[in-house]
């Protein structure tokens, strides 16, 4: 039986479902804006119909749009993802955009947790004279990181498998850079984020177990004067903040995203 797109218009029940369905149209299936408004009672093929039954059924099982597509956009380019990494979020953005606008000269920087790469690979292709590096001790991530690396060709960007810093040498980087797991396990927000990985979500310590970690840690593999910045949870600007004064880091602040959250927040390591 050959139904007609309007068929499965008529089935979605939100505004959401709706806008994915139309975005997946014309990433997945290539159609336009006259195939999806002006010829929706034309009969689809088997092919057609496969693929948006395929939508359907993974939206009923919740899952977002960014893994049914396989593809985020961040920083204005693709990225490959799955479920085997953390979708990358538009606050993480800033925190690229802010490295991006305030250093100039060859910088050795860390992306600690890369995930799918998006941060490191994001500040490798706008400054080639930085030498970027990306960490994950998931070798999942590291895979999915391996695919965007080589899709995107940053000429200046190397995959390591770390946990955290420890395997880091003395006076390794000038800048360190995380997007860490800091969700505390009580989060009721956690149900809602159940097809990403826990590991990239969930910190012990009250969401802030590898923060501690990664702040500790990174003042053995700093150079004297190197930045560390690292992404939180709008409530955590406090904690982090008497986290970085407590290993010496001075000249602390924190950035706010587009809702007025403060969300990262970077200091320097005087040795
Ligand atoms: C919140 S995700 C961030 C991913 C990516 N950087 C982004 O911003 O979309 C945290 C990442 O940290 C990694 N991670 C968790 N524990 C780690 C550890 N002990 N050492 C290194 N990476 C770790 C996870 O595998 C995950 O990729």
């Amino acid at each position: 039986m050959n139904y007609k797109l309007s068929y499965y218009q008529e089935k979605l029940d939100s505004e959401t479902l709706k806008n994915e369905f139309i975005f997946y149209l014309k990433e997945k299936l290539f159609f336009n804006d006259k195939d999806i408004y002006l010829n929706k009672d034309r009969e689809l093929s088997v092919e057609e119909q496969n693929l948006i039954q395929d939508f359907i059924e993974k939206k009923k099982e919740g899952t977002p749009l960014d893994y049914i597509l396989n593809s985020s956009k961040f920083y204005k380019n693709d990225f490959y993802v799955d479920s085997r990494v953390l979708i990358p979020r538009p606050e993480t953005e800033m925190l690229v955009d802010y490295i991006n606008n305030n250093f100039s000269s060859s910088l050795k920087v860390l992306d600690a947790g890369t995930g799918c790469g998006c941060i490191g690979i994001s500040i490798a292709l706008k400054n080639p004279n930085f030498d970027v590096y990306g960490s994950d001790y998931s070798t999942d991530s590291l895979d999915v990181a391996a695919i965007n690396k080589k899709t995107l060709d940053p000429k200046n960007f190397s995959l390591i498998h770390a946990n955290w810093l420890s395997c880091f040498e003395k006076n390794s980087f000038d800048l360190i850079v995380s997007n860490p797991p800091y969700i505390s396990d009580q989060d009721p927000h956690l149900s809602n984020l159940m097809h990403e990985p826990n590991k990239a979500l969930v910190a012990s310590d009250d969401g802030l177990g590898d923060i501690k970690l990664i702040v500790d840690q990174s003042t053995k593999v700093l150079k004297n004067d190197g930045i560390l910045i690292l992404e939180h949870g709008y409530d955590q600007q406090n904690e982090v903040t008497d986290i970085f004064k407590s290993n010496h880091f001075s000249n602390i602040s924190t950035l706010k995203d587009f809702q007025s959250h403060p969300r990262i927040t970077l200091g320097i390591f005087k040795s």
